[in-house]
């Protein structure tokens, strides 16, 4: 398939679009940089340049161009979110942005949209002792001061379920980490900025995991459903935090006690919350399994580069 793949240039970009490559398909990243036109064309694929908040203007670059598919991959979350307005540029990219790059699926005639979604679209804290599942409540927490973002993730999932004609598909990712996103752990771990909080329990997906994943939904996705990509085993926060800092020799991180991350709310709520949800839809229907069924093999293999 001709995917537009907003993101291409992120950290799951480069996992995401050579995956699409690999699989056959042919990618055109949009970015809004020439520092990231050069790192979309270093992996093979083709660039334009957009800001996807400016309609017009994204409009007008795509113009005279067809696509099969549109790919989002959105979020602004260069710095780890412990706030809950450090969320707020993510959850204008998931509404505005969504539904200017749903204008522009119309535009180049895509049938299919794809988009970013994730696991706390089912809420934050305490989920339950029972693997959610995709029917589970998706939508604005409880939690008023998180209220925003659940709304923006269901927002996101409604704009592309809501064109006649375009199969929208939503993807619950759990918390990434692999390849540069566990780059990403390791540097904190080296600055000593990640202590261990022994709390709670997450779902976690390696990058690779989540970019098979994306392939196969685009592949055989079926519209107007969201799939849970996660992998099959849940690990506390520090768990998968120090697995990676053996792994990579880093400074040992030194344990918190959970309260202390309290004025970091939004931190707190996702190292302390429990997060049990299930992949089996996606296992299902999209004939997916991950290669990384726990961090164990995941952080390994990144250690071993
Ligand atoms: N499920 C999860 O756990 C999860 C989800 C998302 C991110 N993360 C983590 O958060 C960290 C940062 O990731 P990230 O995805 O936020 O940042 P990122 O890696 O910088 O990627 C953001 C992407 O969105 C694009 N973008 C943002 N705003 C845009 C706009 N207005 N118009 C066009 N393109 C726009 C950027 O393109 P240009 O900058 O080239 O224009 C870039 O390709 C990573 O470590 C990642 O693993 C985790």
């Amino acid at each position: 398939m001709r995917v537009l793949l907003a993101g291409a240039s992120g950290v799951f970009g480069h996992v995401l679009t050579p995956a699409l490559l690999e699989a056959g398909h042919e990618v055109v990243g949009i970015t809004r940089s020439p520092d990231g036109v050069r790192a979309i064309e270093a992996m093979g694929a083709s660039a334009v340049v957009a800001d996807v908040m400016n309609r017009e203007q994204l409009l007008a670059a795509l113009e005279g161009q067809r696509f099969e598919a549109v790919i989002s991959q959105l979020t602004a979350l260069k710095k780890a979110p412990m706030r809950n307005k450090d969320m707020h540029v993510t959850n204008v990219l998931r509404t505005v942005g969504t539904e200017n790059l749903m204008a522009a699926a119309k535009a180049v005639g895509a049938t299919r949209f794809l988009t970013q979604s994730m696991i706390f679209g089912y809420g934050y804290g305490d989920l339950g002792p029972e693997p959610l599942t995709e029917d589970a409540y998706f939508g604005p927490s409880p939690r008023k001061s998180f209220a925003e973002h659940g709304e923006a993730m269901l927002r996101n999932e409604q704009i592309a379920f809501s064109e006649p004609g375009i199969d929208g598909i939503a993807l619950r990712y759990g918390l990434f980490y692999g390849g540069p996103a566990t780059a990403a752990y390791v540097e904190y771990l080296q600055a000593g900025k990640l202590p261990l909080v022994k709390a709670g329990t997450a779902a976690f997906v390696h990058l690779a995991d989540a970019a098979s994943a994306t392939v196969a939904a685009l592949e055989r996705g079926r519209g107007g459903q969201a799939y849970n990509i996660v992998d099959d085993t849940p690990v506390p926060f520090a768990t998968i935090t120090l697995q990676i800092a053996e792994e990579f020799h880093t400074k040992k991180p030194r344990t918190v006690p959970a309260w202390m991350t309290k004025p970091m709310p939004y931190l707190n709520a996702f190292i302390t919350g429990r997060y049990l949800v299930s992949n089996a839809k996606a296992k299902e229907e999209l004939g997916w399994k991950p290669q990384y069924p726990s961090y164990r093999e995941g952080v390994h293999a990144d250690a071993q580069g």
